[in-house]
């Protein structure tokens, strides 16, 4: 099988798959504020991490590149929905570009069709800094996400099957860019103590890339005969994984897992990240009903935000921190046990 194969598949799958719907935060509560004394104009959706800063909460997180010309349009068309919506927006992995010059223009594109936006790099943990190097030369990005995705690889056939040494190469990637460093996950979570390891190196922010939404197992378990399923329900919960990981460290955290709309970013923001990443839900409504259609969910999903902070009485993320919440169920019991809550 090909490279490109691979990423068409996994764009199908993804897409017959789903949103697992498993990320707790149906079991995270706020309490409604009857006197929020706050104006609907004067809340402030800006987000700071590692420096960078942009105008909305949201950004598009790392999916295609490669793979050819549906995977260049697919690129282009998100590119233009971050630049007409003001979120940023994440590259898939570069590592194919790095290897095979021909691919450079179906990542390149993300850049030529939104000059002037945040765009992220991407590169697994395999990565050397030169090649880090390149890929933010690449796209000229203005951070670099390192994956993590050992569930994948190992469900993955042809994955790979040795992961020492991952921590230091980041920790080197993060000392030689010259560009912010974001760790993320890929649908299973970072854990208190991922967090910890991770806070010791000089990386910018964590996106916790937590279980419930899109789901590796389930993708990559379509693709091979002897399945692994006892994969398809592992990780950690992505309302868990923000307060695992918050808790942790200092480090800015990024929630990503299963976002699908206004109110699991309110809750992400308000159980300690600081942005919240959508991928699998953006590619199926771009697939589905097109750009416009997609440009306008965005826009919609950038009010009900305004609504839910009106509703709380905070004007900006950073007050959206300190709202209260209740927590109950798994969520509430998991936090007890790990002495988190
Ligand atoms: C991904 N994801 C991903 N992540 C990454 O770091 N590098 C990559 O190349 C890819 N490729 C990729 C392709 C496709 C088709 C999908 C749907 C996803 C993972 C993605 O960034 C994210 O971590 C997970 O999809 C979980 O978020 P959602 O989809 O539940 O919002």
């Amino acid at each position: 099988m090909t490279r490109a194969q691979r990423k068409q598949d996994h764009i199908k799958h993804a897409l017959s798959t789903g949103q697992l719907r498993k990320t707790g935060f149906d079991e995270v509560a706020f309490v409604h504020q009857s006197l929020p004394n706050i104006a609907l104009e004067d809340i402030d959706l800006h987000t700071k991490i590692g420096g960078l800063e942009w105008s909305s909460p949201i950004f598009i997180n790392a999916m295609t590149g490669g793979g050819g010309e549906q995977t260049s349009k697919i690129n282009e068309d998100l590119s233009v929905l971050a630049r007409e919506t003001g979120m940023a927006i994440a590259v898939g992995s570069q590592m194919s570009a790095l290897k095979d010059t021909s691919e450079r223009s179906t990542y390149e594109i993300v850049r030529k069709y939104n000059p002037e936006g945040i765009v992220l790099g991407n590169l697994g943990s395999e990565a050397t800094v030169q090649q880090a190097q390149d890929a933010v030369e690449m796209i000229r990005a203005d951070a670099l996400q390192i994956h993590l995705n050992v569930i994948q690889e190992l469900t993955m056939p042809e994955g790979d099957r040795d992961f020492k040494g991952a921590l230091e190469r980041i920790g080197l990637i993060a000392e030689g860019l010259s560009v912010p460093v974001i760790v993320k996950e890929t649908g299973f979570g970072i854990s208190r103590e991922a967090a910890q390891a991770l806070s010791r190196t000089k990386i910018a922010g964590i996106d916790i890339g937590g279980f419930g939404g899109t789901n590796f197992s389930r993708i990559e378990n379509q693709r091979r005969e002897r399945m692994l399923h006892f994969f398809d329900d592992w990780g950690i919960p992505t309302a868990i994984s923000i307060a695992e990981a918050h808790q942790a460290t200092d480090l800015p955290i990024i929630s990503s897992g299963g976002i699908m709309n206004s109110l699991d970013i309110v809750k992400s923001i308000s159980l300690g990240a600081s942005a919240a990443g959508m991928a699998g839900v953006l590619l199926g409504k771009l697939l589905g009903d097109g750009l416009q259609a997609t440009i306008k969910e965005v826009n919609e999903i950038h009010t009900d935000i305004r609504y839910l902070m009106s509703a709380l009485g905070c004007e900006t993320l950073e007050d959206l921190h300190q709202t209260p919440l209740i927590l109950t169920g798994h969520v509430y019991h998991w936090l007890m046990v790990r002495g988190l809550e």
